[in-house]
């Protein structure tokens, strides 16, 4: 009979280094004793006589460390995790990413993807959104270090606690009972996903993870040190397509935020997205047409400047933010504005986008005779909701618009900005939010992003004052007053002091 090795803490040493240099395992405290449990288990099943005659076996057998790992691994998950997030994908980037290129299928990515649970939630969302005949618009991969989970994804059976987040309706519609409290999930969603065993921390990505659109890379970072999540967020950056979205769980947003693909806000939740590229048409374009004049009140001090009159009521709003309701259950909006008062009609363009239907909002904006609807006011929102569905140039435009008809429109400034920031232009996007500065000097938005791009130059000495500013102001009054106050835009205060006091514990490491 074999007697099981003892390994004592010096004896793991080596184990450890290795682990996180192939993948980024960081075995400190509590999982010392998991690694200790597994490698005392697969040293016994190889009869391997020593620690350091195991190590030789690992470094040899690329399937040895295959089963090590399926040991090492934390694969908690389950279906819809973080619905918000699956949500957005499903009603804004998709929709986004397909009118952007109707030629090819959108592909989404889900990096450490464990039993399956996050591809096929996005599989069974598709379908609901898309309908069964249109599953050759959308590629889904899931591709997972662990080949035990993998094998269990493949099989597709599933049991309680892969049911947390799963309304009823989406379980009797898509899984039938396997026996024993199991659920098999139907072959025409299994289908739909792709799978693949891989080492996000590999030097080479398999073709299977090239150019996807959209990453979701959820749950996985908060395993690995700060370097190795730096290295394998920029290598999945580097991946992924011009114009995509990477995806990471609210947790792990601020941690992802060094420079490497701008942050985006869309309604209360956080996207980084990589930027497309100009087409050289497109360049030319934007050198042809001539630069907005810059407002005249905005370059003077802003002490000098009049008292801003707000664009519309702050009601504390966050387009998007609402939950969605299903179209058909809304009365379409009105063809004329006849029988309506502008007020009328912006309340209710105002209402359908903070129930997220942007596009609704958007046609009852335009249901305003012209008189009315080239208001500040209206501008400001169609703006908002522009930009919320990433439709940049149309914001762009409309800003530019509401601006040259009042220059101290902060919103617009903002908006202005953010659109800037998104598309890379960091002077255009400081020029705006100085701009907007100059109008309110507690724009905390402004003096957010101004200290984001100063970091990203290495400006660290104005970076960290930036992000202190963003703190006294926040830190002082109520924060839901905060979230208010650049009505219609939604800035989450809450958020943007988390990221704020990461940045600064960043700054400060680096002196
Ligand atoms: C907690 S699960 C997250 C599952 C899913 N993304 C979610 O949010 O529910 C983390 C997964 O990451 C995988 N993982 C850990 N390190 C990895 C690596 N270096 N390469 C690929 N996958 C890895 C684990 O095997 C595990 O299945």
């Amino acid at each position: 009979m074999n007697t099981q090795p003892r390994l004592s803490t010096g004896d793991i040493s080596p184990f450890k280094e290795l682990l996180l240099h192939t993948c980024g395992f960081q075995l400190e405290n509590e999982r010392e004793t998991t690694l200790i449990a597994g490698l005392e288990r697969r040293m016994t099943l190889r009869k391997a006589g020593s620690p350091e005659a195991y190590r030789t076996l690992l470094l040899q057998e690329p399937d040895e460390m295959h089963r090590l790992v399926e040991l090492l691994t934390i694969n908690e998950t389950y279906f819809f995790r973080e619905p918000e997030q699956l949500r957005l994908m499903q009603q804004q980037l998709i929709p986004e990413l397909l009118s952007a290129h109707p030629e090819r299928p959108v592909k989404i990515l889900s990096a450490g993807c464990s039993t399956g649970e996050e591809p096929y939630s996005i599989a069974m969302l598709l379908r609901e959104a898309f309908g069964p005949e249109n599953g050759h618009l959308f590629s889904i991969v899931g591709v997972d270090i662990d080949t035990e989970v993998l094998a269990a994804a493949k099989r597709g059976v599933y049991g309680k606690g892969s049911f947390r987040g799963l309304d009823q309706a989406l379980v009797k519609r898509y899984f039938t009972p396997e026996g024993a409290g199991e659920y098999r999930l139907a072959e025409s969603i299994r289908s739909q996903v792709q799978f693949a065993q891989v080492n996000l921390l590999a030097r080479d990505y398999p073709p299977l993870m090239h150019s996807p659109d959209i990453i979701l890379y959820r749950n996985v970072s908060i395993y690995f040190p700060g370097q190795i999540q730096r290295d394998i967020f920029a290598r999945l950056a580097e991946a992924l397509n011009a114009g995509g979205y990477l995806l990471v769980s609210a947790t792990e947003t601020i941690h992802h935020n060094i420079g490497v693909l701008p942050l985006l806000q869309k309604g209360t939740l956080f996207v980084y997205r990589k930027v497309p590229l100009p087409s050289i048409e497109d360049r030319r374009q934007a050198r042809r047409s001539p630069p907005v004049a810059a407002p005249k009140a905005a370059r003077e001090p802003a002490s000098a400047a009049p008292p801003r009159k707000n664009p519309a009521t702050p009601r504390g709003v966050r387009i998007g933010a609402a939950p969605q309701q299903r179209r058909e259950q809304r009365p379409a909006p009105p063809a004329t504005a006849q029988d309506r008062s502008a007020e009328q009609l912006f309340d209710e363009a105002l209402e359908r986008a903070q129930q997220g239907l942007l596009e609704e909002a958007l046609a009852v904006l335009g249901a305003l005779p012209a008189e009315d609807g080239s208001g500040v006011k209206f501008s400001t929102l169609k703006g908002a909701i522009l930009l919320e569905l990433s439709r940049f140039d149309e914001a762009q435009r409309v800003c530019e618009q509401a601006l040259s008809c009042d220059p101290l429109n902060l919103e617009s400034a903002l908006m202005l900005g953010l659109i800037a920031h998104q598309a890379g232009d960091s002077d255009e996007a400081f020029r705006r939010f100085r701009e907007a500065l100059y109008v309110d000097p507690a724009c905390w938005p402004a003096h957010f992003y101004i200290a984001e791009g100063l970091a990203a130059l290495s400006e660290t000495k104005r970076a960290r004052s930036g992000f202190e500013t963003v703190l006294r102001i926040l830190e002082t009054g109520s924060i839901k007053d905060h979230d208010r106050k650049f009505f219609p835009l939604s800035f989450k205060a809450e958020q943007f002091l988390a990221m704020c006091r990461h940045k600064l514990t960043l700054l400060n490491g680096h002196g």
